[in-house]
């Protein structure tokens, strides 16, 4: 077999067979097929696309060139999410307690943050002792002791996937459906979870930029899940602006226990958890409808029980409890600085990447896979899209280290943010479901 012809036929409209699609990921991985042509064939893919069965033998031969999680030491359903990245993203952090609340178990491998997205490791690290580096024991009775662990990637996870998905960031070839697809389901089904639900971003703070891209995404991403015998749904929600009001780790952290506390009466990320949750809990049996599903993760929020579910996680990985309940005890920023809006009007967008970006130069995001980040800094959101805002009225807090990076993080807020004179209506924030 000639990877030269393989290129060919790819190029050409052809279907790779089972054989064809291991022998080019396994020359890869062991390097005898040089980026040069792995590039191309990535290439030829965007254009001429790939079938479900394509997809499927590309995704299970990612999955297996490295090491995947066996869960059966779990006792009960095992369930995880997925989202296809955010600026304010802590999702995790509400929906986990929640859902291990209802009885679903949660063994989540979580990553941290790159650039300028957050990562849920960082912000569990906001409470102070939180360790996520714990061995396969630990993690596992944690699971089966309390219902829920989230821990930091160990095992040497799709090592195609890792080498794949560098080629294709610096050659054009990211925005392929087969390739994103099979990329990340590869890392979703190594994690081993029998139930899988997809948040997919849309907007312009998203790799889809519209519902139509965004659905496709979400089709292929379920339909390898079912195919390869998992239960799988997807949700699609605005990345038109940042979700929910906090950006920055341990800012988000006081934002989603807020949510758990009941000291939210709604809004969009209460929302997405419920939607998520909701679906989590149908596919795994453990409500019949979404409607009862989503009564039973309310209940857990009135009853206290998934403040108490994320308490116990703290507590199980060293972590210090107490600071569930007392804000006091999570990192602070030293400065707090207003951003007064000038002129007024209404909120018409907020650039998601770009307050990502504000973060990020407050120190709270990461520029190499090395650097250190602080913990406290970020930006809490006061205008959202659709909202009326005052001239001298406070768009946002700036919490920061210094008062020198505070006043250009104002700078730099300030152009995230674009007003107009007239009432702006908003777009509905979940799109759709698939499942
Ligand atoms: N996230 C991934 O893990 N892979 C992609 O290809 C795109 C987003």
């Amino acid at each position: 077999m000639q990877m030269t012809e393989l290129i060919a036929k790819k190029r050409d409209g052809g279907a790779l067979t089972t054989e064809e699609i291991g022998f080019m990921i396994d020359g890869y991985v062991r390097g005898e097929i040089p980026d040069y042509q792995m590039s191309a064939m990535c290439m030829a893919i965007l254009f001429s696309g790939m079938d479900d069965r394509e997809v499927l033998d590309l995704t299970m031969c990612m999955m297996h060139s490295g090491e995947t999680l066996d869960l059966s030491p779990i006792h009960g359903v095992k369930a995880d999410k997925h989202s296809t990245g955010g600026v304010g993203d802590k999702t995790s952090l509400v929906l986990c307690p929640m859902v291990a609340a209802c009885g679903v178990k949660i063994a989540k491998m979580s990553g941290r943050g790159l650039g300028h997205t957050g990562g849920t490791i960082d912000k569990l690290e906001s409470f102070p002792g939180f360790v996520t580096g714990i061995s396969e024991e630990r993690f596992f009775d944690n699971v089966n002791r309390i219902g829920i662990a989230i821990a930091g990637q160990t095992a040497e996870v799709c090592p195609a996937d890792k080498k794949l998905y560098a080629l294709r960031d610096v050659t054009g070839t990211v925005p392929s459906i087969p390739l994103i697809v099979s990329s990340i389901m590869s890392k979703k089904l190594a994690a081993g979870a029998d139930v899988i639900v997809l948040d997919v971003k849309c907007g312009s703070g998203a790799f889809m930029k519209t519902p139509e891209q965004a659905r496709e995404l979400a089709e292929g991403l379920t339909r390898v899940g079912k195919l390869a015998g998992r239960k799988c749904a997807a949700v699609i929600t605005d990345m038109d602006e940042p979700l929910g009001f906090a950006v920055g780790n341990a800012l988000e952290v006081k934002e989603a226990i807020d949510v758990l506390a009941g000291r939210t009466e709604a809004g969009e990320l209460k929302e997405l958890c419920l939607t998520l949750g909701a679906n989590m809990l149908a596919l795994s049996g453990l409500a019949a409808d979404e409607q009862g599903a989503r009564a039973k993760l309310e209940a857990t929020i009135a009853d206290g029980s998934a403040l108490r579910k994320l308490a116990e996680m703290v507590e199980a990985q060293g972590g210090d409890s107490r600071a569930v309940y007392d804000f006091s005890l999570l990192p602070d920023a030293a400065f707090k600085r207003e951003v007064p809006c000038e002129e007024g009007g209404y909120v018409a967008h907020i650039e998601a990447d770009d307050v990502g970006l504000v973060s990020m130069h407050l120190g709270g995001g990461r520029v190499t896979k090395e650097s250190a980040i602080d913990l406290s800094v970020g930006v809490v959101l006061h205008k959202k899209v659709g909202d009326r805002v005052e001239p001298g009225e406070s768009l946002a807090t700036i919490h920061a280290s210094d008062e020198g990076k505070a006043a250009r993080a104002e700078e730099l807020l300030r152009k995230c943010y674009t007003l107009s004179p007239y009432p702006v209506e908003k777009a509905p924030f979940i799109k759709n479901i698939v499942k």
